[in-house]
């Protein structure tokens, strides 16, 4: 998986599953951008690529706002000349206070809509004229095996990925004659902040955790019950993938949706 040389972007790349693909593809040997609205996040996971002997730098990135994009895209190429590889990471659950709701409200279907979509159009939008110049790029969109079943828990963000997943083919039919490969990676479940906003809002119910376990526990238990190789995933599998992808070994997959998920989704 060399991708030795690479200039890789990866947004939300301050914890989390982000954190993981920085480090992956720092680890195949990528110069990496951590770019991220947590700019104290994105500097201790730009520390941690540098210590592994590559460039790395931070980009304050908000991705629902376009002069935020601009500015990155900017920014990394004056540091770096090009973006190599972009790894649309990104990504929300919902609006805040959604642990207490029984329902998404309006602020959960227009915040996950304007991060989860709006925020990986912007942001391919901004890096792929460079990449159609140079007739050639890697474009990794991050969607979630909840875009491939509605889930009542949660509708805005499994449309929101289900609509990951379709950009990702519509890009890599555009973007193919350019010698661009635009793929998605849906992983399963990531004990990550994300995942700890799930369990403490699915776990704070009597119907759904009995046995009142702690959010760690209830999430472990989630785990054993519904995936066939009964283990969590990590941000480490999910960085792998994306170093794959991102690798010239790659080069003949594009438009694909690959789950990480222990075997719960079969397609
Ligand atoms: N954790 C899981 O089980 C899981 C499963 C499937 C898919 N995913 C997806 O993986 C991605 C990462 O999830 P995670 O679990 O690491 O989440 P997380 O909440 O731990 O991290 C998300 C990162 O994105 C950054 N971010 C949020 N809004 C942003 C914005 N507007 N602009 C720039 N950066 C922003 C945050 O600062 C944070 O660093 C998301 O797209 C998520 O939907 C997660």
């Amino acid at each position: 998986m060399d991708v030795t040389g690479k200039i890789a972007v990866v947004t939300g790349g301050g914890r989390g599953i982000g954190r993981g693909i920085v480090l992956a593809l720092a680890r195949n040997g990528a110069d990496v951008v951590v770019a991220d609205v947590n700019p104290d996040d994105a500097a201790g996971v730009a520390a941690e690529a540098a210590e592994l002997g590559r460039r790395s730098m931070t980009s304050r990135l908000d991705v629902t706002d376009q002069d935020s994009v601009d500015g990155m895209v900017e920014e990394v190429t004056a540091r770096f000349q090009r973006i190599d590889v972009l790894v649309n990471n990104a990504g929300i659950y919902a609006a805040p206070g959604f642990e207490e709701r029984d329902e998404a409200n309006e602020d959960d279907w227009d915040m996950i809509y304007e991060v989860n979509v709006k925020g990986v159009v912007r942001v391919t939008c901004a890096v792929k004229p460079g990449m159609k110049d140079r007739r050639c790029g890697k474009i990794v969109n991050i969607a979630s095996i909840a875009g491939r079943r509605g889930s009542p828990e949660n509708p805005p963000y499994a449309v929101s990925k289900t609509g990951v997943i379709s950009y990702t083919q519509a890009s890599a039919l555009e973007l193919a004659p350019y010698g661009v490969n635009v793929n998605a990676i849906c992983p399963g479940s990531l004990w990550t902040p994300m995942w700890e906003r799930i369990a403490l809002r699915r776990g704070g119910s009597e119907a759904e955790n009995p046995e009142g376990l702690a959010p760690r526990g209830f999430f472990e238990r989630t785990v054993q019950r519904n995936i066939p190789l009964e283990r969590e995933q990590t941000p480490e599998d999910i960085g792998n993938l994306a170093a794959f992808l991102a690798s010239d070994l790659s080069r003949n997959i594009t438009g694909q949706s690959i789950n990480v998920d222990g075997g719960l989704r079969l397609n």
